[in-house]
């Protein structure tokens, strides 16, 4: 053939060729071992002086300008290739986003804080305590007797002891909290301490031994029972959304006097009795009482210048009725099946 002609047919090849499949292929035909351009060059050997030179000039010619144009469309095709790909890569900015999956708040923690929050703005102030306690403020500032069963090591998480001294624990109760913050503020005020507290029993449905208390303490010239009765009764109105009944039972704790018990009407049954409230009808929400004179008197208070109510809700207790959860333990578990429900 022609080198003129086998240039043409060569060089159109070369542009016709779509991908670097193709192109490898016309590089194979043309260049390869059994190229026609090679077969070519072979051939020349063969041929005579004058002759060779002339058409070995011109292939050789042919073989450099060969190379060179399929390196040029090698070089097409693969900034076409990646055009492409840039092209079906492409940032659509109008496509829906996705959502990325959060987290809530724990049952517990939305317990506590509408409950800072309703009692805040009853004008109650938020104070914080030690997890960490001493002997003094946890018992006997709170005039626990030294052989009370509360400071056993059945129920108290104690601490190492390390230096000489006193021994500390985990606090049991967030009334430590009450002298802690009289020590420093002279009355009037009102005050809440939400908080972790420790107990060192067995656990079952209704016990934990860990759980959160809000403690609450309202000092002032003439604060009376009365005065616990409303304010609790308001509490229990806004945080159940509905009016609720309380009964106050005689009860004992060591840091107040009177002491009692609080009883709030069961919200499931509304008082009629149901299985949440063991059929009574009433359901035990915490401890009060008005603040003992010798809690006053180891606050540096002159015990006689002053009256208060205090009183300690467990929150788990208050999580359990207002979500109708029957296990306090569900609460610690970390089950998503359990918290994906609030
Ligand atoms: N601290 C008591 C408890 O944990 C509750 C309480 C607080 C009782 C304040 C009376 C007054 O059981």
């Amino acid at each position: 053939m022609d080198i003129t002609a086998l240039r043409d047919q060569a060089i159109e090849a070369i542009e016709r060729a779509k991908n670097a499949k193709e192109l490898e292929e016309v590089n194979k035909i043309y260049l390869g071992r059994k190229g026609k351009l090679t077969q070519l060059l072979r051939s020349l050997n063969a041929m005579e002086a004058g002759e060779r030179r002339k058409i070995g000039a011109a292939a050789n010619a042919l073989r450099d300008e060969l190379h060179e144009t399929l390196e040029k469309k090698q070089e097409l095709l693969a900034r076409l290739e990646l055009q492409e790909e840039a092209r079906q890569n492409r940032i659509d900015v109008t496509v829906p986003g996705k959502r990325l999956p959060v987290g809530h708040l724990h049952p517990l923690t939305h317990i506590q804080r509408e409950a800072r929050r309703i009692f805040e703005s009853m004008g109650f102030s938020t104070v914080q305590g030690n997890e960490i306690e001493s002997q003094h403020y946890n018992f006997d500032a709170l005039n626990f007797p030294p052989d009370h069963p509360a400071r056993d090591m059945q129920d108290t998480f104690w601490l190492k002891q390390h230096r000489k001294g006193e021994r500390n624990l985990l606090r049991t109760h967030t009334s430590p909290v009450q002298v802690r913050y009289m020590e420093q503020h002279v009355p009037p005020f009102r005050i809440i301490v939400p908080g972790r507290v420790f107990r060192n029993e067995a656990t079952d449905a209704r016990h934990e031994t860990n759980l959160y208390q809000l403690e609450g303490l309202m000092v002032g010239k003439y604060v009376s029972a009365a005065h616990f009765k409303g304010v609790l009764e308001e509490f229990y109105r806004e945080f159940f959304h509905t009016p609720v009944s309380i009964r106050l039972r005689p009860s004992f704790f060591p840091f107040v006097e009177p002491g009692f018990e609080v009883d709030m009407s069961c919200v499931v049954c509304k008082g009629g009795g149901c299985s949440t409230c063991s059929q009574g009808g009433w359901i035990e929400m915490m401890g009060a009482g008005m603040v003992h004179p010798n809690v006053f008197k180891a606050a540096g208070y002159v015990p006689g210048d002053w009256q208060g109510f205090a009183f300690g809700m467990g929150l788990d207790r208050l999580a359990m009725m207002k979500y109708k959860v029957h296990d306090i333990r569900l609460f610690y578990g970390g089950d998503f099946r359990f918290l994906r429900q609030f």
